[in-house]
């Protein structure tokens, strides 16, 4: 029988730093459901020290989430490690997942610590963390680039001091996969108590390695992978989750071990992650790319019609393409609409704001007549959550676009108890919108990135509009959906005027965890 291989997903832990990802305690919480749905083992929800609101979050999800066990990250200090450990308090589940840097250059340069104090620190922040949780996971940081006696001692004295499940990173994406393997099969090999501890990789994708370095340490033994959905993560991202969990699955007569991934829900969770970051996927994506089982050339459709399988290795309904599920219509009712939220893990928090949502839902129903999964998540990604967090509303948007002349915008926009309309021209429809917000809300903020993706597909299918901005270091990103996909820009960016504004928006945890 063919062993498991534990899949670790830290979509919102290490997909969350990358720079622009940051996300509510709500967005998260829908992130997990949908990882739960897809029978992650262990889902890495956060690092509780870096914030209020990523604690807030851990725990959140700790709560909510039955199906899979909820990990928590911690710096190798006793306020991370135990500020992890309460967060995960009431988890049906709970990790602890706790790591020191062991190579030569962060010890030295970014620790400024000798080789037997991160030892010794590395020991004691197992010792805390199993005060909280017999699960206990151990990262020697930066492993891939550590001198192999040290790093077999400080593993050895780890699990000593009872750390179950010991990750090998690849911080900076550096190894080769030949390489890599070999390090984990000696790792397995020269450790004395290697036997007590799950081997567990997670992989960075500097130069593009990352699930091929995956993949050959679970040649070599790894039975864990760290990966996240559409390869989100620091830098250049992370090992993608479809990929391993595909690659495992296609690949059987090779690999000998199974995952337990429902890839049924792949696409959706794609779609979630890439609609709640605003970080598309790009076409040529593996698995989750528009294009990944789209075939142009003429000899590959002949192929694909006279026998599938001469060009297609996986079935695209395997991982979900096609299967927009039509939920709600016209007719549904508000009981209907409340419970699918419920099944998608949507807390619209109160009466008030369920009321709100249910008449777009009734408004967007009349439009599009059917209405899925992905139009529901974009609906609450741009609904209120908090009042705070709607300090702007649009309240009427015209625009004129004519060939040969200069496109304006008229916006009426309250903001607080006050209101008003500002008319302005641009070089286009929506840069001339933009003026007209910016006019009212002169918030300065620097525009980094502006998207449109179709949700569903079909002409009727709306438009869903990511608006990133920066103001002062700190990074949004503002979401807004509509079949007209200017007022869905004109929302996107009132969203995200409305997080910069709000003081429980938290900065990237990133910045918070270097300090
Ligand atoms: O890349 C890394 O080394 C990490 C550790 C915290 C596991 O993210
Ligand atoms: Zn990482």
């Amino acid at each position: 029988m063919s062993d498991r291989l534990i899949i670790f997903d830290t979509t919102l832990r290490d997909g969350e730093q990358s720079p622009g990802a940051s996300m509510t305690r709500e967005e998260k919480m829908r992130i997990a459901k949908q990882l739960e749905r897809l029978k992650v083992d262990v889902i890495e929800a956060g690092f509780p020290a870096s914030s209020n609101g990523d604690f807030e979050a851990v725990r959140a999800i700790a709560h909510a989430i039955q199906g899979s066990t909820v990990c928590a990250l911690a710096r190798a200090n006793e306020s991370d490690v135990r500020r992890a450990g309460e967060a995960l308090e009431g988890a049906g589940s709970g990790r602890v997942h706790t790591f020191i840097a062991s190579s030569p250059i962060h010890m030295q340069m970014k620790l400024r610590m000798a080789p037997e104090q991160v030892l010794e620190q590395a020991v004691k922040a197992v010792k805390w963390a199993r005060e909280y949780t017999d699960d206990v996971e151990f990262s020697p940081e930066d492993a891939g680039r550590s001198e192999p006696d040290f790093l077999c001692r400080l593993v050895e004295a780890a699990i000593s001091a009872g750390a179950t499940t010991i990750n090998i990173p690849d911080t900076v994406g550096y190894t080769m996969p030949w390489q890599f393997g070999v390090l984990i099969a000696s790792l397995r090999e020269r450790i004395p108590n290697s036997d007590k501890a799950v081997w567990s990789v997670h992989c960075h994708n500097d130069l593009g390695m990352a699930v091929a370095n995956s993949l050959s340490a679970v040649m070599h033994g790894a039975r864990q992978v760290e990966c996240t959905i559409n390869g989100l993560g620091e830098r250049a991202g992370n090992a993608s989750l479809e990929e391993i969990v595909m690659a495992v699955k296609t690949r059987k007569d090779v690999f000998p071990c199974v995952t337990g991934i429902d890839t049924t829900h792949i696409v959706a969770a794609s779609k979630l992650v890439s609609g709640i970051t605003g970080f598309p996927v790009q076409p040529n994506k593996a698995i989750v790319g528009a294009n990944a089982f789209a075939h142009e050339s003429g000899i590959h459709q002949d192929g694909v019609l006279k026998h599938r399988e001469t060009y297609e290795i996986m079935r695209a309904e395997d991982v979900g393409w096609g299967a927009n599920r039509l939920v709600l219509g016209k007719l549904s009712g508000r009981n209907a609409f409340r419970t699918r939220l419920a099944e998608l893990g949507i807390d619209l928090g109160s009466e008030e704001t369920l009321n709100h949502a249910f008449t777009r839902f009734k408004e967007l129903a009349d439009k599009k007549g059917q209405v899925f999964d992905e139009d529901l998540h974009a609906l609450v990604s741009d609904e209120t959550v908090t009042p705070e967090r709607e300090f702007y509303k649009l309240i009427a948007l015209k625009v004129v676009s004519e060939t040969g002349e200069v496109p304006q915008a008229e916006v009426t926009l309250s903001a607080g108890d006050t209101e008003r309309s500002v008319h302005t021209r641009g070089d286009g429809p929506i840069d001339a919108t933009f003026r007209a917000i910016e006019q009212v809300a002169h918030s300065k903020a620097k525009m980094q990135l502006y998207s449109v993706n179709a949700i569903t597909t079909g002409t009727d299918a709306q438009g869903e509009v990511t608006v990133r901005l920066e103001q002062d270091g700190r990074i949004v990103n503002g979401l807004g959906s509509d079949t007209d996909i200017l007022v869905a820009s004109a929302k996107a960016y009132i969203n995200a005027l409305n997080k910069l504004h709000s003081k429980q928006e938290r900065l990237n945890p990133q910045l918070a965890a270097n300090a």
